[in-house]
C-alpha cells in the first residue's frame, strides 16, 4: 500500500507514543520482553524513515518516569535494551546526520546507561540532518515541577523578575528547551490517553490514535498518520476565514 504525503508539508516534529509491545508479545504468545525486543526494530525502521523523509525532531516516548514501577526484572531488561540499541545505532546516526538528545530525569538512570547516553549526545552533537530526542524517565507533570523549582530558585537568588516570566520564558526551563512544540503525536496501541507525556508542549499538537501495537507499526502506517496530519486545519483559536486571509496577506 502506498500513501501519498505531502513532502513540502511535513510535520517538524513528530513526537511518539510507543505503545503496545506487551500485548504484541502476549498475542504471539512470548514474553512480555519479546515485546520490547521487536519494539526496538520498530524504532530503528521508524527514526530511519523519518530521516528519509526530512522529519526534522522526532521525540520518542520511552520509559515514562511511572514505568519505574514495573516489575524489576522488566525495568532491567528495558535498560538493557537501550543499551544496546545506543551501542548499535551510534555509526548508523554518525553517517546521516542524526543529533542524539534526551528529555527526563536522565540521573534516575543507572550509571552504565547514562554514560553511554552522554558518549552518544556528546558523538552526535554536531549532527544537524534530524534531532531524534528520547524521552526517558519521563513525566511530564515532574518536568514542570523542576521547571518551577528552578525558576523559583533563580527569583530568589535575584537572577530573574518573577513579573516577567512569560511562556517563552517558563519553556525555556522545561527538558525540551530550544526545541519546537511537537505538530504531530502519534499514540499507538488503540488507547486514548496522553499518560503524562510531552504536557506543556502538546497545547497545539494534532494527536493521531491507531489501534496498531507499536512493533507492528510499519510505514503505511506512519504515513497514514502524516497523510491524516496534512488534512487538518490547525487554527489555534481562530476562524477558518481569519486563517485564509492571513495565507493572502
Ligand atoms: C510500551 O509498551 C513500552 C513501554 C512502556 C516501555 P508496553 O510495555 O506498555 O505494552 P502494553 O501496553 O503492556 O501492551
Ligand atoms: C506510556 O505507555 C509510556 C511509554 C510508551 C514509554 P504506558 O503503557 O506506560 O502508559 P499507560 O500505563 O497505558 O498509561
Ligand atoms: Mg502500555
Amino acid at each position: 500500500m502506498t500513501i501519498d504525503i505531502d513532502l513540502h508539508k511535513l510535520p517538524q516534529h513528530i513526537a511518539i507514543i510507543m505503545d503496545g509491545n506487551g500485548r504484541w508479545a502476549q498475542n504471539h504468545t512470548l514474553g512480555r520482553i519479546m515485546g520490547h525486543q521487536k519494539g526496538v526494530e520498530t524504532v530503528q525502521r521508524t527514526v530511519r524513515l523519518c530521516r528519509e523523509i526530512g522529519i526534522k525532531y522526532l521525540t520518542l516516548y520511552a520509559f515514562s518516569v511511572e514505568n519505574w514501577s514495573r516489575p524489576d526484572q522488566e525495568v532491567k531488561a528495558l535498560m538493557k535494551i537501550l543499551r544496546e540499541y545506543l551501542r548499535s545505532e551510534l555509526d548508523e546516526m554518525l553517517q546521516n546526520g542524526i543529533r542524539l538528545t534526551t528529555i527526563g530525569d536522565i540521573d534516575a538512570l543507572q550509571e552504565p546507561v547514562r554514560n553511554l547516553l552522554q558518549e552518544t549526545m556528546d558523538r552526535t552533537s554536531g549532527n544537524r540532518e534530524m534531532v531524534l530526542n528520547l524521552a526517558l524517565s519521563y513525566g511530564g507533570q515532574d518536568e514542570i515541577l523542576q521547571a518551577v523549582r528552578r525558576i523559583l530558585k533563580d527569583a530568589q537568588e535575584g537572577r530573574l523578575d518573577p513579573a516577567s516570566i512569560s511562556k517563552a520564558s517558563f519553556a525555556s526551563y522545561l527538558y525540551t528547551a530550544g526545541m519546537p512544540d511537537p505538530d504531530l503525536l502519534i499514540r499507538t496501541s488503540g488507547e486514548y490517553r496522553i499518560s503524562n507525556f510531552l504536557l506543556w508542549q502538546s497545547a497545539y499538537t494534532e494527536f493521531y490514535f491507531t489501534d496498531v501495537l507499536w512493533p507492528d507499526f510499519s510505514k503505511a502506517d506512519l504515513f497514514s498518520a502524516i497523510a491524516d496530519y496534512q488534512q487538518r486545519e490547525r487554527r489555534y483559536g481562530l476562524t477558518s476565514d481569519q486563517l485564509r486571509r492571513e495565507k493572502i496577506d
